[in-house]
């Protein structure tokens, strides 16, 4: 799988974004260890809280299906500029693939940060040990 096909399958999710309130389309294509790839829209909702962006739909789906190791995700939206993984997505992110490639495009700009850049000095599972 390389990263420009998984950028193209973010893309493909994000026609399935529901966004009345924002109208920001989101896609996301999350690779698992395994060579699989989960991908995932933004879903809206009146209540704005019950929003989910396109990484968390992504992960989701891999964790409720069984897949916990992950190592690359595209993420791909409609505005001009690079789209990057909001905060709660990063923690969301962090606990599972600290070390996970992020895969932004503009027009065919690809950038590829690692989470470990994205999130330094990370909350994660291990600090819940006693
Ligand atoms: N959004 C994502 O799907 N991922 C992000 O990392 C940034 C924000 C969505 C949430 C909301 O539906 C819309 O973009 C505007 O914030």
């Amino acid at each position: 799988m390389t990263y420009e096909k998984l950028v193209e399958m973010a893309y493909e999710a994000l026609e399935h974004a529901y966004t009345p309130y924002s109208n920001f389309n989101v896609g996301a294509a999350l690779l698992t260890e395994e060579g699989k790839v989960f991908t995932g829209c933004n879903i809206e909702c009146a209540s704005y809280g019950g929003t989910n962006c396109a990484e968390r739909t992504a992960i989701f789906k891999a964790v409720s299906e069984g897949y916990k190791k992950f190592k690359a995700i595209a993420v791909v939206g409609g505005s001009h500029n690079h789209t990057y993984p909001c905060g709660i997505c990063r923690q969301v992110l962090n606990e599972f693939a600290p070390d996970i490639d992020i895969i932004l495009d503009n027009q065919g700009e690809l950038l590829v940060v690692n989470l470990k850049e994205m999130l330094p000095y990370a909350f994660g599972p291990s600090d819940l040990d006693k």
